[in-house]
């Protein structure tokens, strides 16, 4: 079975969407934390289960039987997001997953000035050495995270950078 935990997010579902034309609905696992957000999903076929990345017996329950994994990255910072992703990875090779795919970072790196670098590099590190197959997905920033960083610029044609900066 493939599994994608995050399946109701936005790469969560986009990739549902997408598996469910490739094979057949038995073969997905559906990981959420809230089975009522993937609705659309109820008596497909697919195996909806619930865990959460902060809950480790939970995550072990919903890989069991999986052979393929997508890890999407956590959606926490520092410290805690370290442990979540550690969780899963713990958790895949726990029930014998053969092969993952992680939403990894461009460049992840322990000293890195963009923190979530540290993250993936910690995550990607605990994967290499932990005998599964892998795959990361080293995507750059995504567009929707720039309003965060250049704020009332956004919509503007220009950013101006202020003088002695
Ligand atoms: N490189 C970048 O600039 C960039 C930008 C955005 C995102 N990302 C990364 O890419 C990932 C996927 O993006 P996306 O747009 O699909 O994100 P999204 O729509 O926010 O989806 C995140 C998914 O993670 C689940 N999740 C969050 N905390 C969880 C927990 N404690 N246990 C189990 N599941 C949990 C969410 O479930 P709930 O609905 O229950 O919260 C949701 O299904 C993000 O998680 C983030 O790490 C990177």
């Amino acid at each position: 079975m493939i599994a994608i935990t995050g399946a109701n997010g936005n790469l969560g579902k986009a990739t549902l969407s997408f598996l469910v034309k490739r094979t057949i609905p038995s073969n997905i696992v559906a990981i959420v934390r809230d089975a009522g957000k993937l609705g659309e999903y109820a008596g497909s076929g697919i195996h909806i289960r619930t865990a959460d990345y902060e809950d480790q017996e939970s995550l072990e329950k919903a890989l069991t039987g999986v052979e393929r994994l997508l890890q999407v990255s956590s959606s926490a910072t520092g410290v805690r997001a370290m442990a979540q992703e550690t969780r899963v990875v713990q958790a895949a090779v726990h029930c014998g997953v053969k092969e993952i795919a992680y939403t990894s970072t461009l460049f992840p790196s322990g000293f890195a000035h963009f923190h979530a670098a540290h993250v993936c590099q910690n995550t990607e590190e605990l994967i290499r050495r932990s005998g599964m197959q892998y795959v990361f997905f080293r995507n750059s920033m995504y567009h929707e995270t720039v309003p965060l960083f250049i704020g009332e610029a956004t919509g503007r044609s220009f950013i101006r950078r202020a003088t002695g900066v």
